[in-house]
C-alpha cells in the first residue's frame, strides 16, 4: 500500500457507520502535496448520510484549497464487496472539483487507479463553465 492508501484507511477507522459496518475513509491529494481525510458518516435517516470522499473534497473546499487533486479511498470491511467504487454522486462531485485520478484500495490489498473519464464518461458540466481556471 502508498502512504496515501495508507492515510485513506487510517482515516477509516473513525468512519461512523453503524447501519451498514461498511467502514470507507478517503484523502484528498492536492498537487503540491497537501492532504485532507474524510471518513462516511450515516444517519438513521439514511439518505442523508455522507461519504467519505464527500467529507474529504468538503475539508479541502473549506480550507480554500482550488485546483486538481487526487482521490484516494480505502475500504476497510469489504471483503464481500471487491470491486467497490465510488457512488454516482461523490462522481459527479469529482467532476465539480477538479478531480484528475481515484484509487481505491480495497482492505489493503487490491488496488486500483481511475482516471474521472473512467468513471463517469459523459458526465454534465454547463458550456458557460464560471470554474476559476
Ligand atoms: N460509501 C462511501 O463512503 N464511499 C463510497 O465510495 C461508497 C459508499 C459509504 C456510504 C455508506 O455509509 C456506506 O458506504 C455503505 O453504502
Amino acid at each position: 500500500m502508498t502512504q496515501h492508501a495508507a492515510e485513506a484507511a487510517e482515516a477509516a477507522l473513525a468512519a461512523y457507520a453503524p447501519y451498514s459496518k461498511f467502514r470507507v475513509g478517503a484523502l484528498v491529494v492536492a498537487e503540491d502535496g497537501r492532504t485532507w481525510s474524510g471518513c462516511n458518516v450515516e444517519n438513521a435517516a439514511y439518505g442523508s448520510t455522507i461519504c467519505a470522499e464527500a467529507n474529504a473534497l468538503g475539508s479541502a473546499m473549506a480550507s480554500g484549497h482550488r485546483g486538481p487533486i487526487e482521490v484516494f479511498v480505502a475500504c476497510i470491511d469489504a471483503t464481500h464487496v471487491r470491486d467497490a467504487t465510488p457512488c454516482g454522486n461523490c462522481r459527479q462531485l469529482f467532476s465539480e472539483l477538479g478531480v484528475t485520478h481515484i484509487t481505491i484500495t480495497i482492505d489493503g490489498t487490491d488496488s486500483r487507479r481511475f482516471t474521472l473519464d473512467d468513471l463517469l464518461p459523459h458526465r454534465f458540466e454547463l458550456p458557460d463553465d464560471p470554474r476559476p481556471s
